[in-house]
């Protein structure tokens, strides 16, 4: 069983790994700004939220490799040319029954932002959703309110697939709720699927 690593430039995706979680804590600190345009609606990170992520993270990290999930539910993001966390995607189960994933990129580093760390990340997130997995598409959610999540999916060949207007009211503003998703024979037409095979595992290699 190996972990997963996808090699891209200018990040990478990375199976978690304790090397990575040293700056976890000051990633998601609540301040940062990243908290502004993830889903604010839900309501922003707690401190206290944000240290059970730090451990569930850690508890992630340390397992091996053959108890991961495959395909894996979030990954590290990682700057290519430095190896340092710059932020993390994932993916739920929108309809389990149909087999609907809806997937999720935050580059929570925002020194980064508008350096194609973002397009990166989704185009090799969602290689590696296809390559892994049969689904016939892939989608995510996001609101007006963050036009560089919309302009990220429609770079890579994602359309608008539905578009709630007025969905999102909160704090004084209105927004639209943003759809936008995928098919695998749109996505295998403009991008090569990556190879998942990864790496071995440090911790399951025997001597000899
Ligand atoms: C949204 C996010 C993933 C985009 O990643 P990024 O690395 O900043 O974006 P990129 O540099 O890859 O830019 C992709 C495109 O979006 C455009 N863009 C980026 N930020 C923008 C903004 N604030 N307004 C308008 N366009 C923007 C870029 O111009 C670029 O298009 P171009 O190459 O044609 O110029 C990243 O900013 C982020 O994680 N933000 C915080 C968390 C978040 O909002 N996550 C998404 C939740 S749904």
């Amino acid at each position: 069983m190996n972990l997963v690593r996808i090699d891209g430039d200018p990040v990478c995706l990375r199976d978690w790994n304790s090397a990575l979680l040293s700056d976890l804590p000051d990633l998601l600190d609540p301040t940062r700004p990243w908290h502004d345009t993830n889903g604010p609606y839900f309501g922003r990170m707690t401190e206290a939220e944000a240290a059970e992520q730090v451990r569930r993270t850690g508890e992630l990290a340390a397992l091996p490799a053959i108890e991961r999930e495959t395909p894996r539910r979030r990954l590290a993001v990682m700057e290519t040319a430095t190896g340092r966390l710059v932020g993390e995607v994932s993916w739920y189960w929108e309809s389990q029954e149909t087999d609907w994933r809806r997937l999720g990129v935050l580059i929570y580093d925002e020194t980064c932002w508008g350096r194609g760390y973002g397009t990166e990340a989704l185009r090799l997130w969602t290689g590696y959703l296809f390559a892994s997995t049969d689904a016939l598409r892939l989608d995510y959610a996001t609101f007006s309110g963050n036009p560089g999540m919309i302009a990220t999916g429609r770079k890579l060949g994602f359309v608008e697939e539905g578009r709630f207007r007025r969905a999102r009211r909160w704090a004084g503003g209105v927004h639209d709720s943003v759809v936008l998703g995928v098919l695998r024979e749109e996505w295998v037409e403009r991008h090569s699927l990556p190879d998942v095979d990864g790496w071995p595992d440090p911790k399951e290699c025997t001597e000899g």
